[in-house]
């Protein structure tokens, strides 16, 4: 796969994200869960997929990100590693696998890139987690952040509204991201913060500050591959551009399918043996 629109087609390393930052080039990052999509998505030239522990909501139709589990992360990590050849592919560490303790957290880390063969994990929060975070790192393990906006503490926060918009918020969010660079994380994910906090924390940081819901002044963006692409009519939050109409252009071929099964018109002769 060349890589459309892609002039560096060698594979994106986590060395090459902090490159393009200094370089002040932008890092499109989506997320794919399953080969086929996987494929695409790399043929289209996008720098980080992730195979986020939102399959919990996308692929399998629950409410929040919280029931997925280790294995179910592994069998979508393990898909997508088989479609991707260019860009670097960061996998969810999913919720309860790396709160209990750090021990726990290296084990299940060790589990996630053994067995899918992908290029680093991301967790989430700052303090909290910080000796787990370190633990993963000295395990040769890198370690994406994941600030702001964290649904694995959807219950905690008991709302999606945007974070961080109090001053005491948002310092310890900055102060979350500076302990994440000092401990070695190569990158963080920012969701649903204000934009300026955003571009404060990007200024500040020499590693590539990741934004969903954060504004423009930042390193790189991500979104849901689902959601960019159109696949959910019923999910419209204001940081979503949907660059695609798929949920019509799905129900239209499979309407249209249908309609040939039952007037006899598929298949025809030349779709025969
Ligand atoms: O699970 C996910 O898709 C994510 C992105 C929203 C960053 O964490």
């Amino acid at each position: 796969m060349a890589g459309y629109l892609v002039e560096d087609t060698r594979k994106v390393t986590t060395h090459r994200l902090i490159e393009m930052k200094q370089q002040g080039k932008k890092i499109a990052m989506l997320t794919s869960y399953d080969y086929t999509m996987a494929r695409i998505v790399d043929g289209a030239g996008v720098d980080v997929i992730l195979i986020g522990d939102s399959a919990s909501n996308v692929m399998a139709g629950n409410t929040t990100t919280l029931p997925i589990t280790l294995n179910q992360m592994i069998y979508h990590a393990t898909s997508v590693m088989h479609g991707v050849e260019r860009a670097l592919v960061v996998c969810d560490m999913p919720f309860g696998s790396y709160q209990v303790n750090p021990t726990e957290g290296v084990t299940n880390a060790i589990r996630i890139m053994k067995e899918s063969g992908c290029d680093a994990l991301k967790l989430e929060g700052g303090a909290e987690i910080i000796d787990t975070v370190k633990a993963i790192l000295a395990a040769g393990i890198p370690v994406m952040g994941h600030l702001g906006l964290t649904p694995q503490s959807i219950n905690k926060f008991g709302t999606y509204a945007v974070r961080a918009k109090d001053e005491t918020e948002a310092e310890k969010l900055v102060a979350d991201a500076h302990l994440l660079e000092e401990a070695g994380c190569f990158a963080i994910v920012l969701e649903k913060i204000p934009a300026a906090l955003a571009g404060r924390v990007a200024s500040e940081l020499h590693i590539p500050i990741i934004g969903i819901g954060a504004g423009s002044q930042v390193d790189g963006q991500v979104l849901v591959v689902n959601d960019m692409l159109g696949m959910n009519k019923g999910f419209s939050p204001k940081f979503l551009r949907r660059y695609a109409d798929l949920h019509t252009v799905m129900t239209d071929a499979i309407g249209q399918y249908v309609s040939d099964v039952k007037a006899r018109t598929f298949p025809d002769e030349n779709e025969q043996y």
